[in-house]
């Protein structure tokens, strides 16, 4: 028996992202089961003439006629939208992002990679069947042929990727986390919220990149969503009592100019107590410090502009830069190792992502002989959702975990397999969305497919953000009691 479900049509437009900037939607159209359970068409291009009148057109293309019982969708069509996120802070590995570098959109139009998809891709991909995800992907990667999908551009083969795996749940009958997950998809992930920002992802003086919280002790995810909901809008009150900004970043955390990482964690440590929780039980801490936007290469060190800023100036009267430049804060990575050393000493920080820069596999290894055995240390930048360089990671001991973005690597097979061979290997997968997003909520999906059991999407503000534990709600609802939350850091 052998269902197939062939693709019919492939189609792409630029839309756009949460940050204004234009991305790639595509729609992948697919006809479901060919009239029956059984007989392959090995030559399915034909049947793209065959749409709406598939039944008479069946067996004309070459193939043998179907045997066996007959699918009850067959027949139908079922169209699999998805769209492609955007980074900011996004690292130097990652598969390349087609922009059309035209004086539209300030060079960041997107009708190359929309153009790519809507003509060699969809030539490549037609009568496929998109049963076979691996397959689909394997032509997607192959089409463009090249290390790092710089010919087509990776937002274009992702987004034909996530499309068409829609395509295929919805021909199915079934959720998108069942079809990607199959019967062992249960584990609803621990939100890694981020309530303040700083970094590429806000104009205050914080340099950190990302604060969030993990409502470890929750006994659902709708319970630890809510628990973090709570907390972001007592921080809202706390910053506000203090006259401090409660602009949001782009991932929707507060946005307020503090003076330096301790600041920001007594906000935070603050804001989980006066909601009632208590942190370092209750809630852990996590960061995204994205230390490849702080690395200099010229000095070899980390310069935090914004604790320089916030020590010479007053807030909101912060003077240039150029004043500054003589004592500005710099970091060598010893001294950056020693700052979360102390830091998870004085807060309850489980999780630390991107602590050094990119290239420095052996500040990473030193990072991870001192504080691997009690934190969670995430590769985003220095892994990209890269096989080839999560594997040099595991050789080499360095972090114990990997953020996945399914934009960093541009098909869903290849961001599996980076899943497959963190959880294999002892080493936790961080289900993560960008900075720029949009409505999509696939990740959600993924992340219980793949029983990643942590999330990071952002803070319970904009709806590009909340959609996707919207989404998650809605998958702990349909799972009822086999849906399992727990805390990923108990042993
Ligand atoms: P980015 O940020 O999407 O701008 O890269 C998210 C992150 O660094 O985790
Ligand atoms: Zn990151």
């Amino acid at each position: 028996m052998s269902l197939t479900i062939r693709i019919m049509d492939v189609h792409a437009r630029e839309i756009l992202d949460s940050r204004g900037n234009p991305t790639v939607e595509a729609e992948v159209t697919v006809i479901a089961g060919e009239g029956a359970f059984g007989g392959p068409c090995i030559n399915g291009r034909n049947m793209e003439a065959a749409a709406g009148n598939h039944k008479e057109t069946v067996g004309n293309c070459g193939c043998p006629a179907p045997v066996g019982a007959p699918y009850p969708l067959s027949g139908k069509l079922f169209t699999g939208r998805a769209s492609v996120p955007s980074g900011a802070s996004t690292g130097r590995f990652e598969a390349v992002e087609l922009r059309d570098k035209e004086s539209r959109y300030q060079g960041k139009g997107v009708q190359k990679a929309v153009r790519n998809v809507n003509t060699v891709l969809r030539e490549a991909l037609l009568g496929r069947n998109a049963l076979c995800q691996e397959e689909i992907d394997k032509i997607l990667v192959e089409t463009d042929g090249t290390e790092n999908k710089e010919k087509l551009g990776a937002n274009a083969t992702l987004s034909v990727s996530m499309a068409a795996a829609r395509a295929t749940a919805a021909a199915l009958d079934m959720p998108l986390y069942r079809y990607l997950g199959g019967i062992s998809a249960k584990k609803m992930p621990v939100p890694m919220m981020n309530i303040l920002n700083g970094g590429k992802h806000a104009d205050n003086t914080v340099d950190f990149q990302e604060f969030m919280i993990m409502p470890v002790s929750a006994k659902s995810f709708q319970e630890g969503l809510r628990i973090c909901a709570e907390v972001y809008q007592k921080l809202k009150q706390l910053l506000v009592k203090d006259g401090l900004s409660t602009g949001v970043g782009d991932e929707g955390g507060f946005a307020p100019s503090l003076k330096n990482p301790k600041e920001v964690l007594d906000y935070i440590v603050k804001a989980a107590l006066a909601a009632g929780y208590q942190p370092g039980s209750d809630i852990k801490i996590a960061l995204d410090v994205a230390a490849s936007e702080l690395y200099q290469e010229d000095s070899g060190m980390y310069y935090f502009p914004g604790e320089t800023k916030a020590l010479h100036g007053s807030r909101g009267d912060l003077i240039s830069s150029a004043d500054t430049k003589e004592s500005s804060v710099l970091r060598s990575t010893e001294e950056m190792i020693a700052l979360y050393e102390e830091l998870c000493k004085e807060y309850p920080i489980i999780s630390i992502e991107d602590g050094l820069n990119e290239d420095d596999w052996d500040g990473w290894k030193k990072l991870t002989e001192r504080l691997g055995d009690k934190v969670q240390l995430v590769g985003d930048d220095l892994f990209v959702t890269n096989t080839g360089r999560l594997s040099a990671g595991i050789r080499l001991r360095t972090a114990n975990a990997i953020l996945v973005k399914v934009n960093q690597i541009g098909t869903l097979s290849e961001a599996f397999a980076a899943i497959e061979m963190a959880h294999k290997n002892g080493y936790k997968a961080v289900i993560s969305h960008r900075s720029g997003e949009t409505e999509d909520t696939i990740i959600a999906d993924i992340a219980v497919a793949v029983n990643a059991g942590q999330i990071k999407t952002g803070a319970p503000c904009r709806t590009d953000r909340v959609s996707k534990y919207n989404q998650l709600l809605r998958i702990e609802e349909e799972l009822g009691g086999v849906s399992v939350y727990e805390d990923p850091f108990r042993d």
